[in-house]
């Protein structure tokens, strides 16, 4: 690479936190044009890494050079005027302000000196949202969009202004493969103008196909570099962990046990349409579905946070539609949410208290928390699920994003319950922990556990489902078996228009 082409570079960047150091001396480049990918397991320091090239923490030594100067960044504003932007991991919205006001918030555009050009702002906003060919309205608060939706305004954040550098934090972890798609090709339109993109993410067939470069980083130092042409994904994954990579095995089908979960006739207004389906005890269930499918709405009313307009849902033969969510926990059954931060974690809180938040009653003795009970369940799952962490008493906003999906699952299975509802479980998870989770889960099944999981992985719903139930458009429109489903048949029946069938109906 010659040295004019270097845009960005960081040399020697360490970054020590209270008894963690998350960067170890890293160097980094990033050429103009390019796509830089970044990868490396749950902790290993790629957010702090693009953190501190976006000015948002300092390093604790180390420095950052750009165009051949150095670049000394205080703030998030001193890399906006270097043009440098980012996309982060943890979306930085806010839910009750619209779609429009988050794009341009902190940099609104201004007519004269003082007034904000508010027929402006609604053109470009429009303008970004074509672009990314979605049709979002700009008015409409954040916070009521699905989370995939959000993910979107905050792409739009990052591309209101004319960026040099793109820093893009796992920018598709709730987009559906038509987002990432379209998202692609804007990047790759960013990337022949001359901009450098860094890019994090845990779907690798998504890096080799946008990346231009790779760093891998574990435990905080870099151990490996490469032009991503010329390695494989066994050698990243190889890099990432030190060891092999051994696939998970092909599950048997358990079949013929009773249906512990009973649901029929469920409907959710607008988004969930007459929902029929059973779990066994014992059985891991699959829904595939692409993005507003209406799988998180399902399992949200299965739960009881989202109010169902009509349906019965049974647990063991006992109606459960009509119970409050706290009943429903009661009664066994967990919702691991798609949205970490916004239903899943107290921020405030620590990794220990999250985790025993929902089931205080089982580490309690006569009324009182047992301190030693919550600590032998809490640090037994910090050990069986790598959550990578200080201890129980770490903040939970110290821990990286797939660490603190890891605590969102631990914390459903620490109520123990009969039927376990996971809502795009592995979403932020390294590969090696995702089959750990899911590991997990089997174990959890074959103990008389029923399993719901919502995922737009294809590869992970053929691996890990014994059934898999697809939906389209609000709709159940196929339910198939381990040896029935092939990849097309689940491709073909989640783009099922059951608009069509319901007009004959
Ligand atoms: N504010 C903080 N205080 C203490 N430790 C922190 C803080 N932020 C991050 N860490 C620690 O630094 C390490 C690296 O975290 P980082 O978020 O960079 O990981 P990551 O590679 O982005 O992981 P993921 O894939 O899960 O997002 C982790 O051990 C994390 O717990
Ligand atoms: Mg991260």
């Amino acid at each position: 690479m010659s040295v004019q082409d270097t845009l960005l570079r960081a040399a020697a960047i360490t970054k020590r936190y209270p008894g963690t150091t998350a960067l170890d001396a890293v160097d980094f480049t990033l050429r103009r044009g390019s796509v830089h990918v970044l990868i490396g397991e749950n902790g290993a320091g790629k957010s702090t890494l693009v953190r501190i090239l976006a000015g948002v923490e300092l390093p604790t030594s180390g420095h950052l050079e750009m165009d051949g100067h150095e670049l000394r960044l205080a703030s998030t504003r001193d890399a906006d005027s270097h043009g440098i932007g980012i996309i982060y991991q943890e979306l930085s919205l806010f839910p009750n302000l619209t779609v429009v006001e988050n794009i341009f918030l902190g940099r609104e555009l201004t007519r004269g000196r003082l007034l904000v050009d508010r027929s402006a702002q609604e053109r470009l906003a429009r303008e970004l949202l074509q672009r990314l060919e979605q049709d979002i309205d700009i008015h409409a608060a954040v916070g009521t969009l699905p989370l995939g939706r959000q993910q979107i305004v905050e792409i739009c954040r990052a591309l209101a202004r004319d960026v040099r550098v793109l820093l893009m934090d796992e920018p598709t972890s709730a987009l559906s493969p038509g987002e990432i798609h379209v998202l692609f090709r804007v990047i790759r339109e960013l990337k022949a103008a001359g901009v450098g993109i860094v890019y994090i993410s845990h779907k690798l067939e998504e890096l080799m196909e946008i990346g231009d470069e790779v760093t891998v980083l574990r435990d905080g130092r870099r151990v490996a570099a490469a032009e991503l042409a010329a390695v494989d994904v066994n050698w990243i994954i190889e890099n990432m962990t030190g060891r092999r990579w051994e696939p998970p095995p092909q599950q048997e089908v358990s079949g013929g046990a009773p249906a512990l979960l009973r649901v029929a006739g469920l409907s959710v207004p607008g988004r969930v349409h007459d929902a029929s389906f059973h779990v066994a005890a014992g059985e891991v269930v699959g829904i595939y579905g692409l993005m507003g499918a209406g799988r998180t709405e399902l399992l949200e009313a299965l739960a009881g946070v989202r109010p169902a307009s009509a349906g019965e849902i049974r647990l063991d033969g006992q109606r459960l539609d009509r119970q409050p969510v706290w009943e429903r926990i009661a009664r066994g059954v967990a919702l691991s949410p798609e949205d970490r931060q916004s239903a899943g974690l107290v921020p405030t809180f620590s990794l220990g208290e999250n985790m025993t938040l929902a089931s205080l009653a089982r580490h309690s003795r006569r009324g009182c928390l047992s301190a030693a009970a919550e600590r032998g369940s809490t640090l037994d799952l910090i050990s069986k699920l790598h959550i990578k962490s200080t201890g129980p008493r770490q903040p939970i906003t110290a821990l990286s994003g797939g660490n603190q999906q890891k605590a969102v699952i631990a914390k459903c299975l620490l109520t123990s319950p009969r039927v376990l509802l996971m809502d795009e479980p592995s979403r932020g998870v390294d590969v090696g922990a995702r089959s750990e989770i899911f590991e997990i889960a089997r174990r959890l099944a074959a103990g008389g556990m029923a399993i719901l999981f919502s995922s737009s992985d294809l590869h992970e719903v053929l691996t890990l489902a014994d059934r898999v139930l697809v939906m389209a458009g609000g709709r159940i429109t196929a339910s198939f078996a381990r040896r029935q489903f092939t990849e097309q048949a689940l491709v073909a029946a989640a783009s099922a228009k059951p608009g069509g069938l319901h007009d004959r109906t």
